[in-house]
């Protein structure tokens, strides 16, 4: 279980910070080497720590104080993967235990050959902590070491100063800290870092270190520890009183790694989804997306949420897309329902800037942003790429029109419903949720003739502009009023106005050729071969040769679509309506976005061609983990790691739990032997075995719960064994 880097590459290095990435949920540190490379971007993020800088609309989740940075010396040269004979190398993020370590043996100018090992681990204990270490043994000779590491403020958000300096002090002589605020937000910022030696100190221009230095004997080790503890005016009062009080009483690295340990095998023990296959990187790819939604997903606090790149790299400024509700939600909804409670709380919490929004735009109820930071407000920025030959920018269309995900919303809550029965939740935020939602799509939706349309939106598909008649978004939002009329939440009147739109709203039906039109006009756009652009997915290569107003004019979609609405309203739609659009849209889709493949996996197991399904799957799987070396560069695509775990469960596994029944009905991919996973389901911890014969079921309590397996139900007490071949059942 280790995510392995066998050789430095700085074509790779930023790729690898991404992948690398530690933390706990409060906070993530990409992988980055110690020493500098060109070109090498840091990272250290704390959920909600955002920050508008002067100038710019949008917010941004902060690059804070960089603290991994240690300048290495060994015998007075500097140490350097790049410029030193590397003798061995090898950097690897074990996943049991979450600690990252490299161990390199270099030869410096001299002839002198050392050792030098770096690692880092995430506190999983007391999430505040990060202890770091430098350990460096001269082989054959004695060697002269030094070593200097501390809070480097100097760090940026490529480029964009976030924080001011407040405060930089040392205690005693081993003790240094420093205290930040942004520039807008302000947001206190306290950073302590404590070492096991005595230091020499030094601050500048928002930066502080410590330096150590000696004469180390051979086969002897210098070992260095250095306890971060991070604090921000978010939780505390005090930041860095607080940091530097807590940084005097941090444990010892092996502790730290101790309690890292054993957190990760308790997550392993009841969280893992284990499959027995020939084919060892599909655990592997299973394990990495597990580890990373662990990680970038806080554990116990509603008023944050996760970002597009989770707290792995800056990319989209940390901001929260419906990537949450729809792809990641699941991952923790079936495994820790309190923590998908907790991502709903924010978006109700937030529903005064998504009121405040509707009624910019004239619509009723909320209209959630497209991109969400802190505030609730619309944080999209808005002008994407720059035409430099013209110095036009690109509008970003998805804040004005990409409006489904007020209905993606609506759909989580439905989801968590279904899973959990928390009629708390129902009453005091589920349903105001869903009113809101509802309401708007009343006031979105425009009379034609003697039916309600939705026009002028952007589907999932965001190379389809200003399209009227979404179908996804038609569906979805007949789906989110349907649940206002089902939690009969608002007046009579209101209910009334519901029903009205769900007897007039046009839903698009499938024509003589069984398609669905994806808007009322993407099927009578020219088709053009995509066979290009479809071997380079992600990387928008069709921008090249086509301006975006011309894709916008064929049949291209950059992503799942109306695979998307399949999908999501699995019962709506017939086997053969689904086989039908999956394979004509499938052609039609570039996989652009990093949420597309999985889907299309899913989808693939419901009609039953599980060899198609399953290279959807390990090509999703590359999303992250493939060998083009820049495409996670800002950050690994949280969404897509979500979907991983979706086509699994939901894919290969074949479980649905639309309209509150829980059916299985499995697809193991031909070189699969055996799969296990654990699943909530109304409270109940459920654990699921399933091989080419059987599906066995287990579960803690005697306490029957319906299960549906090939069109029966069937009651699951203690454990239920179905049989594949002759569809049986055996309690
Ligand atoms: C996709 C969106 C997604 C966003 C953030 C875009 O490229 O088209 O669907 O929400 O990335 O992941």
């Amino acid at each position: 279980m280790k995510v392995k880097e066998k050789q430095f590459d700085l074509e790779y290095i930023n790729k690898y910070a991404s992948q690398l990435t530690i933390g706990n949920g409060f906070f993530g540190i990409r992988g980055s080497q110690e020493e500098d490379y060109r070109n090498q971007v840091r990272g250290m993020f704390i959920a909600g720590v955002y920050n508008r800088p002067l100038g710019t609309e949008s917010a941004e989740l902060v690059n804070l104080p960089d603290v991994v940075k240690a300048d290495i010396k060994i015998d007075g040269e500097h140490f350097s993967l790049e410029s030193m004979k590397v003798l061995t190398y090898e950097r690897a993020l074990d996943l049991k235990t979450g600690e990252l370590k490299r161990c390199t043996v270099v030869e410096i100018s001299n002839g002198k050959k050392v050792q030098v090992v770096t690692s880092r681990v995430a506190d999983q204990h007391n999430q505040q902590q990060v202890a770091l270490k430098v350990a460096i043994t001269p082989l054959f000779a004695d060697c002269q070491i030094e070593i200097v590491t501390g809070i480097d403020g100097q760090q940026t958000n490529f480029g964009t100063q976030q924080l001011v300096e407040k405060e930089l002090r040392v205690f005693g002589d081993d003790l240094l800290g420093a205290s930040y605020q942004t520039t807008e937000s302000n947001i206190g910022i306290g950073i302590s870092a404590r070492f096991n030696k005595k230091g020499v100190f030094q601050a500048k221009n928002r930066r502080i270190t410590a330096a150590f230095s000696e004469m180390v004997k051979k086969n002897t080790t210098f070992t260095l520890e250095k306890v971060v503890v991070l604090s921000t005016s978010l939780q505390h009062e005090k930041p860095f009183e607080q940091s530097v009080a807590q940084a005097r009483q941090s444990e010892s690295y092996t502790k730290i790694l101790e309690q890292s340990k054993t957190y990760w095998s308790n997550f392993w023990r009841d969280h893992r989804v284990t499959i027995e296959s020939t084919a060892s990187f599909d655990q592997f790819a299973l394990d990495f997306a597990a580890y990373h939604l662990q990680i970038m997903t806080p554990r116990n606090d509603a008023s944050v949420s996760v970002g597009a790149k989770g707290l792995t790299g800056e990319g989209y400024k940390g901001h929260v897309f419906w990537d949450t509700e729809i792809f990641i939600l699941p991952f923790f909804l079936y495994q820790f329902p309190d923590i998908a409670k907790n991502l709903l709380t924010y978006r109700y919490d937030r529903l005064a800037g998504a009121r405040q929004k509707a009624r910019k735009h004239h619509y009723q109820g909320a209209l959630f942003p497209w991109e969400s930071a802190s505030t609730g407000n619309e944080e999209t920025p808005k002008f994407a790429a720059l035409n430099i030959k013209t110095g036009t920018r690109q509008e970003v269309a998805s804040a004005a029109a990409e409006h489904h995900i007020v209905a993606d919303i609506a759909y989580a809550v439905q989801e968590y419903m279904q899973a959990t029965d928390d009629q708390l939740f129902l009453e005091t935020k589920g349903k105001a949720l869903v009113h809101e939602t509802a309401a708007f799509w009343l006031s979105r939706a425009v009379k034609v003739n003697d039916r309600l349309e939705i026009h002028q939106v952007i589907g999932p598909d965001e190379y389809t502009e200003y399209i009227d008649n979404n179908a996804y978004t038609n569906y979805l939002a007949y789906y989110n009023v349907s649940l206002a009329v089902k939690y009969q939440v608002g007046d009579s009147l209101f209910l009334k106005e519901c029903q009205t739109f769900l007897e007039q709203l046009y839903l698009p039906k499938a024509n003589e050729e069984q398609l669905i039109p994806q808007d009322d006009t993407y099927l009578s756009k020219p088709i053009i071969d995509l066979s290009l652009y479809k071997e380079r997915p992600g990387s928008q290569s069709i921008l090249l040769d086509y301006a975006r107003s011309e894709v916008n004019e064929l049949q291209v979609s950059k992503q799942a679509d109306l695979v998307m609405l399949l999908y999501l309203l699995p019962t709506y739609f017939s086997q053969s309506i689904v086989a039908k659009n999956l394979r004509y849209y499938e052609n039609k889709t570039i996989h652009d976005s990093s949420l597309s493949k999985a889907i299309h996996a899913i989808e693939a197991c419901r009609i039953q061609d599980s060899e198609w399904a399953y290279q959807l799957f390990q090509e999703a799987c590359l999303i992250d983990l493939g060998s083009e070396p820049h495409t996670s560069d800002d950050g690994l695509h949280a969404a897509s790691l979500g979907a991983l775990w979706m086509t699994v469960i939901f894919g290969f596994a074949g479980i649905q739990t639309t309209d509150g029944q829980l059916t299985i009905s499995p697809q193991l991919p031909e070189n699969w032997e055996s799969m296990t996973f654990p699943f909530v389901w109304k409270n109940h911890s459920l654990f699921f075995e399933l091989t080419k014969e059987q599906v066995i079921v287990k579960k803690d309590s005697e306490e029957p719960l319906p299960i549906f397996y090939a069109g029966t139900q069937y009651q699951l007490k203690k454990k239920l064994i179905f049989n594949w071949r002759n569809e049986s059942c055996v309690s």
